[in-house]
């Protein structure tokens, strides 16, 4: 069982239209709702390649029940404390003018007794879970130490802490030394608190963190790939995805972090971690939807995909 926490999920609400004008009547042409959030995305990304998943966090209101219940009808065992308020729609407007508009809601404001139920319930599942995927921006009323604090109880129970999030978040989670992190550039500059120019100075700064205690870190670079450092290895390894037409790079991060819980269950090394990795990613870059692969299209890709060692 991979278990996935967001505690901030959202509906990503994608709307089209000609043009968006202030003070005006809009029309929108299409709206679809997806599910989101990174912890759904990658419980998502499990479920097409039909692991056991289980997702906890808050949802709130309808759009929370929306979410649960779209991850319910996927497979994924849901055990979400539901607050007051409404989960957030993320709305997207998609001009054909060129422009995008994002509209952005707060959402719900947790209390502490419903951090505390989170907390129990976490507590709960984490005997029956191998990895815990622990992603995302949280909502108002959670600290920026929680993930610290998610991670040293994984970790005190001899499971596998994944993390994704950024800013204080991570920063103060990867003081814990979880299992593993993947962050981006920006990420990864916050992390180290400078600007890092090409490849070497990403390569000294991941080799840092697992020299610090981390695990193993990918580092994603959108379309320039992604760079895999160990723990105990003595290269860094470097692959890039193939050219290919980006249609939605949304959520191809959380795909990267599907990904290496896969090669974790399935014992992959560091090599095919890193080529699968790519390869879903870039899947998941060259299909529509958020969140989405294509097993035989990964598969096609993987074949192409050249790993580099940085010694
Ligand atoms: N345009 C692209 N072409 C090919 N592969 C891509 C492209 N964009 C992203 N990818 C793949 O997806 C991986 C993750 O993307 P990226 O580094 O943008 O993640 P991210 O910034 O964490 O995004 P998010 O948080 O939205 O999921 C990349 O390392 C790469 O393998
Ligand atoms: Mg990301």
């Amino acid at each position: 069982m991979i278990t996935t926490v967001t505690l901030n999920p959202a509906i990503d609400k994608v709307c089209a239209t000609q043009g968006l004008r202030l003070g005006n009547v809009n029309r929108m042409e299409s709206v679809t709702n997806i599910a989101g959030g990174k912890g759904v995305n990658v419980a998502k990304i499990l479920r097409q390649y039909g692991y056991e998943v289980a997702a906890l966090g808050f949802i709130a209101g309808y759009s929370g029940a929306f979410v649960a219940d779209y991850l319910r009808t996927i497979g994924v065992a849901t055990d979400f404390i539901a607050v007051s308020g409404e989960t957030r729609v993320s709305t997207n407007i998609i001009g054909a003018d060129g422009y995008t508009t994002e509209i952005l809601e707060p959402g719900p404001k947790i209390e502490e007794e419903e951090l505390a139920a989170f907390l129990a319930g976490f507590a709960e599942w984490l005997p029956k879970s191998e990895l815990v995927v622990l992603s995302g921006s949280v909502p108002q009323g959670v600290g920026a130490h929680i993930y610290a604090e998610l991670t040293d109880t994984v970790n005190a129970s001899g499971k596998k802490a994944i993390v994704d999030t950024s800013d204080e978040l991570l920063v103060n989670a990867a003081g814990k030394k979880p299992y593993m992190i993947k962050p981006n550039l920006a990420e990864l500059e916050y992390m180290v608190g400078r600007r890092l120019k090409g490849l070497d100075a990403a390569v000294e700064a991941i080799r840092g963190l697992v020299d610090s205690g981390i695990g193993h870190v990918l580092l994603s670079l959108g379309e320039k790939g992604v760079l895999y450092a160990k723990e105990g290895a003595k290269e860094v390894l470097y692959a890039k995805p193939p050219k290919l037409k980006a249609l939605n790079t949304i959520g191809c991060g959380d795909s990267v972090v599907a990904s290496f819980c896969i090669s974790q269950l399935e014992g992959h090394d560091m090599e095919e971690t890193l080529r699968r990795a790519v390869a879903i990613s870039a899947t998941a870059a060259s299909l529509p939807g958020i969140a989405e692969s294509d097993k035989e299209k990964a598969e096609e890709l993987y074949k192409d995909i050249e790993v580099r060692a940085i010694t």
